[in-house]
């Protein structure tokens, strides 16, 4: 049985990820996707909202599972067992960073298959600060979110705008 784990900040997820998810979910019986929850950066979302946004997004999905974890993602792998990690490469700004993590990954556990898919096309220039940084302007997201992400992201920008 093959079993892989996507890992990932998912701040929040976009189509890409999903793009992601979807073409791994068809190459492995079991997929778990990893929010990280201890990242040096600040997220928009805290780790339960992540989840709880790729749980909804990928509710289609029967075999893919969402769980958070927290320092290394190798143990997280060897925590659920499973022996393939997934990774989307969008372009060549990517590679260099993809390259030391797998190559890390690949020395402290090497019966980790590190696996890249290489993002849609249609994807390519996308990521969660892009959206955000489009929804701080208040401009159209729709075709970077699914709605239901697009919603949470409006909430947060206009909590943000009552603080202020
Ligand atoms: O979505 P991101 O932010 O590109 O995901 C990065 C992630 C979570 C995969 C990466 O930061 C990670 O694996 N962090 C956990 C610590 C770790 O295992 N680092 C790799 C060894 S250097």
């Amino acid at each position: 049985m093959k079993k892989g784990i996507y890992p990932g900040s998912f701040d929040p997820v976009t189509y890409g990820h999903i793009d992601v998810i979807r073409r791994s979910a068809a190459l492995v019986d079991e997929l778990i996707v990893g929010v990280l929850s201890n990242s040096g950066k600040t997220p928009m979302f805290t780790v339960e909202e992540r989840e709880e946004m790729l749980r909804e997004v990928t509710k289609g999905l029967p075999n893919v599972t969402v769980r958070s974890f927290s320092g290394l993602t190798v143990d997280f792998a060897r925590e659920m067992d499973a022996n393939v990690l997934i990774r989307g490469l969008r372009a060549i700004p990517d590679f260099e960073y993809e390259l030391n993590m797998a190559q890390t990954n690949h020395i402290i556990a090497p019966e980790i298959e590190t696996v890249f898919l290489m993002t849609s096309l249609k994807y390519s220039y996308l990521s969660s600060t892009t959206v955000k940084e489009v929804a701080s302007y208040d401009a159209d997201i729709s075709t970077f979110v699914p709605p239901y992400v697009e919603e949470k992201i409006r909430k947060k920008f206009s909590k943000k705008e009552e603080k202020e």
